[in-house]
């Protein structure tokens, strides 16, 4: 089968690069860290991050990607083949990858286990007990054999979409499952917009109270930027380069940037009413999907299967998209740097980053010796990976874009080589070389020192 590498449509191209942003960090963070810094004051610098900031990483990475046609591992040498040293930052995109990836590979496989214990109904027999939730879930996440399973299947998944291609695999099921979360989503929303008492979830949600929005609310909210929009990774690069060359860039970020808040913002709509309808308190992250929520269906009565199913369908299909997009960035990277066949680098990373994965999970509790600088691997992942790895990859990548390649290569495709108009190129090569970098340093020094 000769491969083809390219989206075959916009539509195409768009959904599969929303289906990479629209992930975990969607609905277990965003609506979280949103109520807890203020609500609709730290809704208004989010928006500003992502649209000032997010999209000018977004649009760059895609710029190297199309321009060069090649994925990280040679699209820097393209640019500036005098330079060599610049392909360490295409490392430094799939290293960032590969840590994101497993452990991304562990939460995913949580999602299925639980839309497995809803479907089966094991999870409404626990009832509104919430001390035989909290221990079902940590049961389930610290357990050598279930967590390692599902880890395994959602992999195997994901590596079986991979090995589909560009068009077939990665294009075609994200056109599907796309509109299909989406009608999950608005499912949830209607019944939890519909409960008593649910306009006090929209305003922990939207009202705005800036006293909340301390300093770590906005180095929250920049974080929650560049990981919802899947930038600082090199996926996107991967993505640029399959892009079609009619399409254009500008409109393309600007769609995949406006459905990721929009789904973000949504994903809250759908939790926090129902969460306060049943008097209980918002929490975030595993604690919000894994204990809050199911005594919250649970309290829906008759229901409560269908709607647990439901959220944990939307929560995997949601993880599979983005995972797919993981994979893809390093599997084209193993293609590219050591001349593999697409199925052989596939199925070398997918069982590499699963084997890891299995690590990380097993660090959780039932293989407690697996440590780093005294914490289990996974939290020691989790670290780097929220503080470290994608803010200093999207910064070298900035640089890179901003000041080392010809600005000739950002107006040709900005432009598609003279054939549109694009007026706001001085307000993003403006942000791209002053305001994008001084963010991202500060968010590094913060993390790293703060
Ligand atoms: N954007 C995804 C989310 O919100 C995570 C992700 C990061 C996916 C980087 C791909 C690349 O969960």
């Amino acid at each position: 089968m000769t491969e083809n590498k390219t989206f075959t449509s916009n539509f195409g191209a768009i959904m599969a690069a929303v289906g990479s942003a629209v992930g975990l960090g969607n609905i277990w963070r965003f609506p979280y860290v949103c109520g807890k810094y203020g609500g609709g004051a730290f809704l208004i610098v989010y928006l500003i991050f992502v649209f000032l900031l997010g999209m000018v990483i977004m649009l760059s990475e895609f710029i190297i990607g199309r321009r060069s046609q090649h994925g990280p591992a040679l699209a820097f040498n393209h640019l500036v083949p005098q330079r060599p040293r610049w392909r360490l930052v295409g490392l430094l995109g799939i290293i960032t990858c590969f840590c994101i990836l497993s452990q991304y590979f562990v939460l995913s496989g949580w999602t299925l286990g639980y839309f497995v214990q809803s479907i089966t109904g094991s999870l409404s027999k626990l009832g509104t007990d919430a001390a035989a939730i909290s221990s079902n879930f940590s049961q389930f996440s610290t357990s050598a054999w279930a967590s390692s399973c599902y880890l395994v299947i959602f992999g195997i998944a994901t590596m079986a979409i991979i090995l589909c291609g560009v068009q077939k695999g990665i294009e075609g099921v994200s056109k599907v499952l796309m509109p299909i979360l989406i009608l999950l989503l608005l499912v949830l929303c209607v019944r939890s917009l519909t409960l008593p008492g649910a306009s006090k979830g929209l305003q922990y949600l939207f009202s705005p109270d800036f006293t909340k929005l301390t300093s770590e609310g906005l180095l929250a909210a920049l974080g929650q930027a560049l990981f919802s929009l899947s930038v600082g990774m090199g996926v996107m690069i991967v993505y640029g380069s399959y892009i079609p060359v009619s399409d254009n860039l500008m409109k393309t970020t600007l769609w995949i940037t406006i459905s990721d808040t929009l789904i973000a913002v949504l994903a809250g709509i759908a939790i926090f009413p129902a969460v306060f309808s049943y008097g209980f308190d918002p929490a975030g992250g595993p604690g919000l999907v894994y204990c809050v929520l199911p005594n919250v269906f649970n309290s829906m009565g008759s229901s409560s299967i269908i709607f647990s199913s439901i959220f944990f369908l939307f929560l995997a299909v949601a993880a599979l998209t983005s995972a797919i997009s993981l994979l893809e960035g390093i599997t084209s990277w193993a293609c590219e740097r050591f001349n593999w066949r697409r199925v052989r680098a596939t199925v070398t990373v997918a069982l590499i980053t699963l084997g890891v994965g299995v690590i990380l999970s097993l660090s959780n509790g039932a293989v407690p010796t697996l440590q780093l600088f005294s914490k289990s691997l996974f939290d020691f992942i989790d670290g780097v990976n929220s503080i470290l790895l994608p803010p200093l990859s999207a910064l070298a990548t900035m640089i890179f874009v901003m000041w080392i390649i010809d600005s000739r290569h950002l107006r040709d495709e900005l432009t598609n080589h003279g054939q549109l108009r694009a007026a706001y190129y001085p307000a993003f090569r403006f942000l791209g070389r002053y305001i994008v970098p001084l963010a991202l340093i500060i968010v590094l020094l913060t993390g790293l020192f703060g």
